[in-house]
């Protein structure tokens, strides 16, 4: 095994829509861009990623290479990340996954930095962790402090997708579609079952014999392990929406003691990585780009008043759903003091 850079970070996939995002994050948390090594398949090996002035170069994924670093961020697919986790782990590399693969592996933490991030400092260190997947990340981010104060009983949600939830060839596609569309071409969509412009449809995730969408299990499933609730009733819809970057979820949520509007706000205003909004005219777009959860004025059922509630989100679910949660479990490993986005109200 070759000797680890001190500080060093791979991160693996950089070229894609996560990988990118990850890359730029740790130059904005003052990572030495000379310490961050970029990695992706031979099919990127040369490219260049500019950040302002800063210029990262992409070369081809080899595990020694990726050995030289202390910790690994994996922007990759499961099947990708299955093969590289262990073999960067065996080699001594903190690994953090962003793919599906190891979420539900129980030696494997499942991690959302706010919530359950003392995982990652248990003794013995788990050598990798899993990010989850986006929609559950701000889902729980936005509940886990109503839930903290008063119990949730069950939890109804639907999202809206951004087509960059199945990356950067998604995005190609959203643009590509949209062109075609507007000149009247046939639609030609390669990477959705459907064409993306101008329509929504159910996620595209290949559905289980109980008729939920690879998506909407992994909400379920992630979101009862992350919270130790193993019968928590979750209940999504997901859906593919023709907005470029960001997710937006409704959900109704009904709480297992007494609250209030008002009670509800007080708690999510305290919370860290969230901020409030005051009005209706929330939207993906001013999630974009941001690292916190959005979250829109908070409604009460007139039928089952103080339980039941209604709410809006927004989140960058590139940023905030998974590069910069894997950004944070790095952080929280390092023993770095850790920088936590505050709650803001706008
Ligand atoms: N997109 C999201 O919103 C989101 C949110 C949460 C989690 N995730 C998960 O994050 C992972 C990445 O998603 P993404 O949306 O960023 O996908 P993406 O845009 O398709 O990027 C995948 C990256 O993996 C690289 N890659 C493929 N094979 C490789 C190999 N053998 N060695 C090294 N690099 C390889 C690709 O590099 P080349 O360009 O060289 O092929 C590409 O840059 C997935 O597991 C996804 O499920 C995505």
């Amino acid at each position: 095994m070759s000797e680890a850079k001190p500080g060093a970070v791979a991160v693996v996939g950089a070229g894609g829509a996560v990988g990118r995002e990850a890359v730029g994050i740790l130059i904005e948390r003052g990572y030495d861009p000379a310490s961050i090594i970029a990695f992706g398949s031979e099919r990127s090996s040369g490219r260049v990623l500019e950040f302002d002035k800063t210029k990262v170069n992409i070369r081809a994924y080899t595990p020694r290479q990726a050995a030289e670093c202390e910790s690994a961020i994996l922007c990759t697919d499961a099947d990708v990340s299955a093969r590289i986790a262990p073999e960067l782990a065996d080699l001594g590399v903190f690994v953090v996954d962003n793919s599906s693969h190891f979420r539900m592996h129980p030696e494997v933490p499942l991690v959302i930095p706010e919530i359950n991030g003392k995982l990652i400092t248990l003794k013995p260190n788990p050598p990798i962790v899993a990010n989850p997947n986006c929609s559950t990340i701000m889902l729980l981010t936005a509940l886990n402090p109503i839930r903290r104060a008063f119990g949730v009983e069950s939890v109804v949600v639907t999202t809206y997708q951004a087509v960059s939830g199945a990356g950067a060839l998604a995005i190609d596609e959203l643009y590509s579609e949209t062109a075609r569309a507007l000149s009247g071409e046939k639609e030609s969509p390669s990477v959705f079952p459907v064409s993306c412009a101008f329509n929504v449809f159910p996620h595209e995730s290949a559905r289980d014999s109980t008729g939920y969408s690879g998506e909407e299990r992994k909400m379920i499933d992630e979101s009862r392990r992350i919270w130790d609730s193993p019968t928590l009733n979750v209940l999504p819809t997901c859906v593919r929406v023709p907005v470029e970057r960001a997710h937006a979820q409704s959900i109704v949520i009904k709480t297992a003691s007494a609250s209030s509007t008002n009670a509800i706000i007080e708690e999510l205003r305290k919370a860290e990585g969230i901020r409030l909004h005051q009005s209706f005219e929330l939207t993906p777009r001013i999630a974009a780009h941001t690292d916190q959860v959005h979250i829109g004025p908070v409604r009460e059922s007139e039928s089952d008043p103080g339980r039941t509630f209604v709410l809006w989100i927004c989140c960058d679910q590139l940023r905030r759903g998974a590069a910069l949660n894997a950004v944070e479990c790095l952080i929280l490993r390092s023993n770095t003091a850790t920088k936590l986005t505050g709650s803001v109200c706008v």
